[in-house]
């Protein structure tokens, strides 16, 4: 018997939901290409194609819509929830300790019943943005925004955040962000969500658990990392001498490698190129330092088969739409719901309860000692 650490390339389940060529650079949702969905989609509308394995009838897609916009409009209990939280306290934690509060408001009955997957779902789209925006006004002190439900899903996230009506580009570019992240296989958050649910807890909990996995920065946590990381950059030159710095004290560039992309991570191409066109418009100097940075990292890890992922240009686009830093993985978070809840509804078919084991290296029959006869 072998321990398989991190479970690299040891399949846990069968699932139809995302495929990922990391050879060649290739993610499919539900078998479409990303591209395709970015170009023609949007982000509920892909939400609803990885939760119920088709895209939706014109009929199917406004009552989704329209139940996701109701839930836009959380209790005013969860409002003096977040008003009584330390206004320190990063949005990924406010976003672990809320979610869960949702199940108060859904007599969840049996985690099996597809209703409760479409109440979740609905739910979670709908209070989450309300959530992180209220969030950001409360900890800055400043007014909350109510939801404008007369707005798309991605203009009305940035109207709460910022406080003004975004451009329908502004609007458009976040909601192609959100179909990005909606979804990639069973990476370490998703594979969390999939063990909690497997003991027959619920959505919510599922879903706490996974913001929870997230946050990390070898995860989601990266892409708030990158956007320190490049910021703090004051001059090109200096560029390759902070890689060489980094590769030589073993430390892990964020926003950079990936375990199944061996090749560009597709996403972070679609990311790089929305970014290019954002940058024409408006002054960019960050994304000049990033294309260097890409170039330099590149030419010491490219030969290793670590290349940008998509936490390397997300924060930089972030932060032309005017979202603040430490809210880059809350985002991220905010579109993964819909895969986190596509791999929960898949695997309740299965229902196996994820119980692995392990190689015992321990001692046996150690007898115990009282306190002052220890050394
Ligand atoms: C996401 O899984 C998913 O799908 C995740 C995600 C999703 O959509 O859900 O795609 C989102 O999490 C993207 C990844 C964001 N994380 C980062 O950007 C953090 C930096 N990246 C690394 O920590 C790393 O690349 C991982 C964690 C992402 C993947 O690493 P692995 O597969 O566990 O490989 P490893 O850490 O064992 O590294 C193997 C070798 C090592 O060299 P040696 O010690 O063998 O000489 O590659 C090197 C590593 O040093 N390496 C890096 C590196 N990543 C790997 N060296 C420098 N910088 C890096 N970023």
């Amino acid at each position: 018997m072998k321990v398989y650490s991190g479970l690299a390339g040891i399949p846990v389940v069968k699932s139809s939901i995302s495929y990922i060529d990391g050879e060649k650079g290739i993610l499919e949702y539900r078998g479409i290409p990303i591209q395709e969905l970015v170009e023609n989609s949007e982000f509920l509308e892909v939400a609803y194609l990885l939760v119920f394995g088709k895209l939706p009838t014109v009929n199917e897609y406004k009552k989704f819509v329209s139940d996701v916009k109701k839930h836009l409009q959380i209790d005013s209990s969860i409002i003096n929830l977040l008003e009584k939280l330390p206004l320190n306290t990063h949005p990924m934690k406010v976003l672990q300790s809320a979610v869960p509060v949702f199940s108060a408001f859904e007599d969840v009955e049996d985690v099996l019943d597809e209703k409760h997957h479409y109440n979740a779902l609905v739910r979670m789209l709908g209070h989450v943005p309300t959530v992180l925006a209220s969030w950001k006004r409360i900890s800055n002190k400043e007014d909350v925004i109510p939801p404008d439900g007369s707005l798309s899903y991605g203009e009305n996230f940035l109207y709460m955040m910022r406080g003004e009506k975004p451009s329908k580009e502004e609007g458009d570019i976040f909601d192609k962000c959100l179909i990005l992240h909606a979804e990639h296989t069973i990476n370490a958050s998703t594979f969390t969500a999939i063990v909690v649910v497997s003991t027959l807890a619920d959505f919510y909990s599922a879903v706490s658990s996974a913001v929870g996995s997230l946050s990390g920065r070898l995860h989601g946590g990266a892409n708030e990392r990158v956007f320190y990381m490049l910021s703090e950059i004051k001059n090109t030159e200096d560029i390759p001498s902070i890689i060489e710095e980094k590769l030589k004290k073993k430390e892990r560039i964020m926003g950079f490698g990936h375990r199944i992309y061996k090749t560009y991570d597709p996403r972070a191409k679609i990311l790089k190129d929305m970014l290019k066109k954002l940058s024409t418009k408006k002054e960019n100097s960050l994304y000049r330092i990033a294309e260097i940075f890409e170039r330099e990292a590149l030419k010491r890890l490219g030969s290793k088969g670590i290349h940008p992922n998509i936490d390397f240009y997300s924060g930089i686009l972030y932060n032309m739409l005017g979202i603040p830093v430490q809210f880059y993985t809350p985002v991220f978070a905010m579109a993964r719901i819909a895969g986190w809840t596509a791999h929960c509804k898949e695997y309740l078919k299965e229902n196996k309860l994820f119980r692995p084991t392990q190689i015992y290296d321990g001692g046996h029959n150690i007898h115990y000692i009282p306190a002052e006869k220890r050394k």
